[in-house]
């Protein structure tokens, strides 16, 4: 469950919270609502400044507590920087800091006034939808496979209230960050779970409930058999040394009439060993988070849903384990995919293009769509290319470029466009097939999105590869949720 957001006109003096949230700049002045504050306290934050206890550095912050004539338990003090360098990467900044502060502290709700600072080109409503989706990012906490606790769990942030300026637009936004923050929740959960549980099986069964509790929703699922007898080679390749058995899954939305719908597919890998072109034992249990593609299409094909937009979607997730075994996939083994193509397999841990070229064959041609958008952790070269920043964009699409980097620009959760010149297209040459599943020592991700780019010939489609972007790296490292802001983002963009 995400957090409660709401919105007050209350002065924030008078609200009873366990922790009211104020900005200060590193050259001593402070946003309006602290301004205030400091008057009626009598000074007491400009004395935190002049003793050096709050600095003002963008990543600090100071606590205090009581201050007079002001309500809330607690007060934090967040650092903003310079008031010439605030901008909207900075205020993002902030808005994560203050929460991350307040993560580990007993506060069960606090009041932010961030919202109220000026952002150049960013409207009230960019900005708490932007705090709104920091605090509930910084609030979340995976707790799915650890001993239920016995004693009485400390108090965490559960509600927190912004500072309304423009109380209709405000809670326009704040349904926007309600069914983001859903969306993104659901993918990080669905990402931080071990592959003994989120097998292909588990991800139908989530699709299953999405569909359930969603009227206008509808869902099916594709069989080993059913996949089989469609020609699905290349994805039945790669599911075949799987003791799990895969599923094509596929969710629709009707909330447009009859209009051509959008189609988001994302890989759906729930363990990539690498299969018998094994993967170095190092690292490779972060290849759980291979169906965070997946996990990403149905956490914003959710939000879409939540929002009820005007407009039609499908969502489809090839869902499966690429493992060594008896009956697995061999190097120099020759698919053909459901569109007829040959593939040469000349490394079975690029699997990912395999599952996605049948996908976005059959989505294609099941639901004739506007356009295709694929989401994967795709290629280890294109985390190289971006590192953990930003997504890989690939399309040959000029305008569909612009709307989704526009789009991940606004929820900051960007993408960067690489190329996907025909110049690189005979890295796929093959001897025995009509195309390699490789491409070679150069330039990894965009051969990746070239081999694709087969697959969607006359479709305005784009691919993201989000190897870099769908968690965050280290032992304790979790899934992220990205890309479901960008692409609700670019959802919302269609129906204005
Ligand atoms: N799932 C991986 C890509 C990956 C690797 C994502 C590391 C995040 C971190 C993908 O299936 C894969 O193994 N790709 C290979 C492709 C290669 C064999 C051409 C890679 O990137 O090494
Ligand atoms: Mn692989
Ligand atoms: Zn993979």
């Amino acid at each position: 469950m995400a957090l409660d957001f709401s919105l007050t006109a209350a002065a924030p003096e008078t609200v009873d919270t366990d922790c009211l949230v104020l900005g200060l700049f590193q050259d001593g002045s402070l946003g309006t609502a602290a301004r205030q504050i400091d008057q009626i306290s009598g000074g007491a934050i400009g004395r935190v400044i002049a003793s050096g206890d709050a600095s003002g550095k963008l990543g600090s912050h100071t606590l205090l507590f009581a201050l007079p004539g002001v309500r809330a338990t607690r007060v934090l003090l967040v650092g903003l920087g310079e008031p010439a360098k605030f901008n909207a990467g900075t205020f993002h900044r902030a808005v994560h800091d203050s929460m991350r502060a307040l993560r580990n502290l007993p506060v069960d709700n606090a009041l932010s006034t961030l919202t109220e600072l000026e952002v150049a080109s960013h409207d009230f409503a960019w900005k708490l939808r932007c705090a709104a989706l920091a605090a509930d990012a910084q609030a979340y906490r995976y707790t799915a496979t650890f001993k239920p606790r016995s004693e009485a769990e400390p108090k965490r942030l559960a509600r927190i209230a912004f500072v309304a300026t423009d109380e209709a637009a405000g809670q326009e936004a704040l349904t926007q960050a309600r069914a983001i923050a859903n969306g993104v929740r659901f993918a990080r959960e669905l990402g931080n779970l071990p592959p003994n549980l989120c097998n292909p099986a588990h991800i139908a069964a989530q699709a299953r409930t999405i569909a359930d509790q969603h009227a206008g929703v509808s869902l099916e699922v594709l069989e080993r058999e059913d996949m089989a007898k469609l020609g699905m080679g290349s994805l039945l390749g790669v599911a075949q040394g799987s003791a799990n058995p895969p599923k094509l899954i596929a969710l629709r939305w009707q909330g447009g009439g009859s209009a051509k719908p959008f189609a988001l597919v994302g890989k759906g890998v729930t363990f990539d060993s690498g299969g018998l072109s094994l993967k170095p034992g190092a690292g490779m249990e972060e290849m759980k988070f291979d169906m965070c593609g997946a996990a990403g299409v149905l956490g914003a094909f959710l939000a879409a849903v939540e929002l009820k937009l005007p407009l039609n979607l499908v969502c489809v997730v090839p869902a499966v384990e690429n493992m060594p075994d008896g009956n697995s996939y061999r190097p120099s083994d020759v698919l053909t995919s459901l569109s007829g193509l040959t593939i040469e397999v000349l490394n079975t841990d690029a699997e990912g293009r395999l599952i996605l070229c049948d996908a976005l064959t059959w989505t294609a041609q099941t639901f004739d769509p506007q356009v295709i958008i694929d989401a994967a952790t795709l290629t280890g070269a294109c985390v190289v290319a971006l590192g953990k920043h930003a997504s890989g964009l690939m399309t040959q699409d000029e305008e569909l470029a612009e709307q989704l980097l526009a789009a991940g620009t606004r929820t900051h959760d960007r993408a960067w466009r690489l190329p996907l010149w025909d110049d690189y297209q005979s890295q796929l040459d093959s001897g025995f097939a009509d195309v390699a599943n490789i491409g070679g020592k150069y330039a990894g991700a965009i051969t990746a999105g070239c081999f694709l780019a087969r697959f969607t010939q006359g479709r305005r489609w784009a691919h993201l590869d989000i190897a870099g972007t769908a968690w965050e790296e280290g032992r304790k490292g979790l899934a992220t949720g990205r890309p479901v802001p960008l692409l609700t983002q670019f959802l919302i963009d269609r129906c204005a």
